[in-house]
């Protein structure tokens, strides 16, 4: 075998991970690794567990969902499968060919594979959907303030007026000396602070650097303004396990479209 110092061959790095997790029927680790070379372990129980291990906070989001769902970053399909079971017309969408898989077997029949930064051109001549799914912290697709805006005004145009986005984000934390560091830079390229470009590693894989983001409430609510969707019931919590002194970092939040007038894309 040769040696490659050219670095990890590419591929589906997340998708292998919940598969071999799903194949050896035990949890499995990946690794995510930031751009200036942090490397942090990811179980893959956490995309994998049923609705019993969920925060009750997501369970409640969850509870808003009805009719045509899109399921942005769907992963293993856990969420799409249990709108599934309970009347709603799921679409998964990933990146990742090996998660839709998972999701097929689970029952999903509409899975796509592509970019959420495509959602305009993949779903334009579909039936518009009534929410869209943000979950397992996918508020950090949205990857930059700008990227953001951009991918929230695609997903303006492909959804019904009374939609909502079901999101779950989570607060960027500068706690250790690398975070600091890491914020500080994106500080001074007149970043948000929890804006990050990433891969991840699964054995000898990975996947293309993309970019993340860590946002607070009121900095997800900046990104969506622009893109005519208005953020409310914001609601913060901790994941099941986590001690109770540990910082509240996560949240769930509903994001409806702002009312005519008021929406930003009509001004200009
Ligand atoms: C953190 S996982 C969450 C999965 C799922 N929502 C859950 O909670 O179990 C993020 C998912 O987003 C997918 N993803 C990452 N970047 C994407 C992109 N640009 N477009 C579509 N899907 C993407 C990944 O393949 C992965 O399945």
């Amino acid at each position: 075998m040769e040696l490659n110092p050219a670095g990890p061959e590419l591929g589906d790095a997340f998708g292998m991970q919940l598969s071999e997790s799903l194949r050896l029927e035990r949890p499995v680790v990946a690794y995510v690794e930031r751009s200036d070379g942090l490397i942090s372990p990811s179980g893959s129980a956490q995309w994998l567990g049923d609705e019993e291990s969920w925060p009750p906070a997501v369970l409640e989001l969850l509870g808003r969902a009805s009719g045509r769902v899109l399921d942005i970053g769907a992963g293993g399909g856990r969420h799409s499968a249990y709108l599934a079971g309970r009347s709603c017309e799921v679409t998964a969408l990933d990146n990742s060919p090996l998660a839709l898989e998972i999701c097929r077997r689970r029952g999903i029949e509409d899975c796509v594979l592509g970019d959420v930064g495509k959602s305009a051109d993949l779903f334009r001549d579909s039936d518009p959907f009534q929410r869209v799914l943000l979950l397992g912290n996918n508020v950090g697709l949205l990857g930059s303030a700008a990227h953001g805006t951009e991918i929230l005004r695609q997903l303006h145009e492909v959804t019904t007026e009374d939609a909502l986005i079901l999101a779950e984000g989570r607060r960027p934390v500068a706690a250790t000396e690398e975070n600091h560091a890491y914020v500080t830079a994106n500080r001074a390229r007149g970043r948000l602070p929890g804006e990050l470009l990433m891969r991840i590693r699964y054995g000898t894989i990975a996947t293309s650097w993309f970019p993340y983001l860590f946002c607070d409430p009121s900095e997800l609510a900046l990104i969506a303004r622009p893109a005519g969707w208005e953020i409310s019931e914001v609601k913060d919590f901790r994941y099941p396990g986590s001690p109770p002194a540990a910082p509240l970092l996560s949240y769930t939040a509903v994001l409806h479209k702002s009312a005519p007038g008021t929406d930003a894309r009509s001004t200009g």
